[in-house]
């Protein structure tokens, strides 16, 4: 099948199928969503929490997002490479979000930014359309808010919230974003921003009407530890899997039956090249 690309996003988005976005964080889980077909890579600053093993997002920085980025890029082939811009990297001024939203695609290969925010970054948005970067926009639950929010919180469940978020979706439509992340919110505002949005929605936690889902790739494939959130569907069992092989690798090793002589070498035998990407 061919690469996908931004702008198949319309047609996506009228005729479908749901688009699939799925965090990636390194080059042999690119090749496992290059493989099995998903649409979009998303190196997530979930990095910090799933990865670095942090408590939130916020201390991940621009320079791990790149050295993510390229490792991603390294294994992919196929799914379009997208990648978060971490707390503090666009903030400050649009000047530094626009050297940094570069860097991510000029130095690490993405091919298009995500960005946490709404109304407020519409300026971001439109001065990096100038530049032919591409931008998601990320609305709903905004995990950098962790500390506004008083955790990790639904959004948009009162008249006020629910204002907010159509106007932030508003706001980056027409700024120019090439699709919207929702995250967390009810499904009625998942539906109704999907209605009134031109561009793909992509849902996390917004219920089943948007243009897409993404789910993170350790929640997905079920190598996080429980409790999970409610709209994670653990589709493997790849913790309880590897872990049978380490138990299985410590038992052969401590009772002598690996290395067997077919994993030993002799005096003829030669290395043999580890595949790479
Ligand atoms: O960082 C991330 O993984 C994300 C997704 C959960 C949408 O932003
Ligand atoms: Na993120």
């Amino acid at each position: 099948s061919q690469p996908m690309t931004i702008d198949q996003f319309p047609v996506r988005k009228k005729e479908g199928p749901p688009l699939t976005m799925v965090t990636a964080y390194d080059a042999p889980t690119a090749r496992l969503l290059s493989r099995a077909g998903i649409d979009i890579a998303l190196v997530g600053d979930s990095v910090g929490m799933v990865v670095q093993g942090l408590e939130n997002t916020l201390p991940v920085t621009i320079d791990e997002m790149i050295y993510h980025t390229r490792m991603v890029r390294n294994g992919l082939d196929g799914p379009l490479l997208v990648a978060d811009m971490p707390f503090l990297s666009y903030q400050i001024s649009e000047e530094e979000g626009h050297r940094n939203a570069g860097r991510l695609i000029k130095e690490a290969g993405a091919q298009a930014v995500k960005i946490e925010g709404g109304a407020e970054i519409a300026g971001l948005v439109r001065r990096l359309g100038l530049s032919m970067i591409p931008v998601i926009g990320h609305i709903g639950m905004k995990p950098m808010g962790v500390h506004q929010m008083g955790g990790f919180r639904v959004q948009g469940r009162n008249a006020a919230s629910r204002r907010q978020i159509l106007n932030d979706a508003e706001a980056l439509l027409e700024a120019g974003v090439c699709a919207l992340l929702l995250e967390a919110i009810p499904a009625s505002l998942g539906e109704e921003i999907t209605r009134l949005s031109p561009v793909p929605t992509i849902g996390i936690g917004a219920g089943p009407h948007t243009n897409g889902q993404v789910l993170v790739f350790h929640d997905l494939v079920g190598w996080t530890p429980a409790p999970l959130p409610r709209f994670v569907r653990g589709f493997g069992k790849a913790g309880s899997v590897m872990e049978d092989a380490l138990s299985q690798f410590r038992t052969a090793v401590q009772n002598r039956s690996f290395p067997a002589p077919e994993e030993t070498y002799g005096e003829e035998q030669k290395a043999s090249p580890r595949k790479t990407a």
